[in-house]
């Protein structure tokens, strides 16, 4: 059951709300559109997966960092993943619970890992001078700080390399054979650091199991030589990672089930708890960006489809030349006929396109036309270039659509220069 669905009207649907409808209802365009059940059934995914095993599921809220989803995640039992002082200090203030929180990053500040230290949360190590600012971190707040080491277990994730982080050369963790020298470091700092687990993660929008088991082979074996030298870690963290279907081919790709179960044992033979750190299997799939049609123009051999959303908004296809599925949201009128389409915004760049080649049916001016699978590093990586606004956002709760999100306004970005 997917939360977007076309009705036999031909009409796109969100859990039973027409998109049309709310495009009509809702002052501004474009905007996203969410469905709160899919965030939901996303997560019940995991949960069942993990179903009586000891686990914590950390979402990882770089992918969308919406006040609100944060809260509902919160209450569904989810944990946090935070990569910045300020996603620590909104988990915090959207409830999480700092014992179920993992502070990552290979440049965190000081006064971050201050109030990390203080409130209690995880942190992983990634270097000699973060271990070193971890240290201090733990002194000034007079706590003994629970840590993962981030250990790089080279394995290829066969993604984009924008998004592999787990590979020998990544500027993130560290590497194997540096691994005594971190643990002698925490064997002198035992006072101020108590090594609890390890973590990795290999990268995003991976698509087989198999790289999941072989990364989790090479942890255990580090926990085992760790364990050897009278560490008591409990903790193996498999990072995130989990891609999604972002084609709509139907394919059958890996469930958040699919890999929990390929990890299962190893997890159970050490007797380890398991950290995920899922960020777009949980969100990506669960909304749209919801945009209007300005114009069809071609050029030579060109033809483009211009919508009011772009790169601004969404960034995905011009960063990393990835590929979300885009449709029209009402059906098309009697006589349009289907060409091949870039999709494209506004913005004074060729890089701005939301799609390329996409066969699509000629849309009449202010017809609806929606970039699916929105929901993770979309919002969470807009900008305001040529002063696009951050759109503002909703969700279906029930049948009803209700703004969890305000849209940013000029005045908002005018006020910046209040007083100066
Ligand atoms: N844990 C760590 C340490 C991470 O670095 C990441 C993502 C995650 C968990 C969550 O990974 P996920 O389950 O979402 O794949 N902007 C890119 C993705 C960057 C991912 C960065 N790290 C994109 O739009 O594809």
């Amino acid at each position: 059951l997917h939360c977007f669905s076309k009705g036999e009207d031909g009409f796109l649907y969100c859990e039973g709300v027409r998109v049309q409808d709310v495009m009509e209802a809702v002052e501004w365009s474009p905007f996203y559109l969410y469905s709160k059940d899919q965030i939901t059934r996303n997560f019940e995914a995991y949960k069942e997966a993990l179903q009586g095993s000891r686990s914590v599921v950390g979402y990882a809220i770089k992918a969308n960092n919406n006040l609100k989803i944060l809260e509902h995640l919160k209450d569904l039992g989810c944990g946090a993943v935070l990569v910045s002082g300020n996603e620590l200090r909104l988990a915090l203030r959207a409830g999480f619970d700092p014992a179920r929180c993992i502070f990552n990053g290979n440049g965190k500040l000081l006064d971050d890992l201050v109030l990390a230290a203080e409130k209690g949360v995880f942190v992983n190590v990634d270097s000699e001078f973060d271990l070193e600012n971890i240290v201090t971190a733990a002194r000034v707040v007079g706590k003994r700080v629970p840590v993962l080491l981030r250990i790089n277990p080279d394995v290829d994730p066969q993604v984009h390399p924008y998004v592999a982080t787990g590979n020998k050369t990544s500027k993130f963790g560290i590497r194997n054979e540096k691994l005594q020298w971190f643990l002698d470091a925490v064997k002198t700092h035992s006072s101020e650091i108590n090594l609890v687990g390890v973590h990795c993660h290999l990268g995003s929008t991976i698509t087989k199991v198999d790289i999941f088991r072989d990364a989790a082979i090479l942890m255990v074996n580090f926990i085992d030589q760790i364990r050897a030298q009278g560490f008591q870690v409990e903790y193996l963290n498999i990072g995130g990672g989990l891609g999604i279907d972002y084609h709509h081919t139907g394919a059958v790709l890996p469930t958040p089930m699919d890999l929990i179960n390929t990890v299962r044992e190893l997890v159970l033979s050490r007797d380890l708890t398991l950290i995920i750190e899922p960020g777009r299997s949980l969100i990506a799939n669960t909304c749209c960006l919801v945009n209007r049609v300005t114009g069809v123009k071609t050029n030579g051999t060109k033809n483009f489809i211009v919508i009011d959303g772009s790169m601004a908004e969404l960034i995905r296809p011009s960063l990393y030349g990835a590929y979300q599925h885009i449709e029209l949201v009402s059906p098309p009128l009697a006589d349009a006929k289907v060409s091949t389409y870039d999709v494209v915004g506004p913005v004074c760049e060729s890089a701005d396109f939301l799609g390329k080649d996409r066969e699509l049916p000629t849309p009449a001016k202010g017809a609806g036309l929606v970039v699916h699978d929105a929901g993770a590093y979309c919002m969470s990586m807009a900008s305001t270039y040529n002063l696009k606004m951050r759109p503002p956002e909703y969700w279906v709760d029930k049948g009803s659509v209700v703004k969890i999100r305000h849209g940013e306004t000029l005045e908002d970005f005018v006020k910046l220069f209040d007083g100066l």
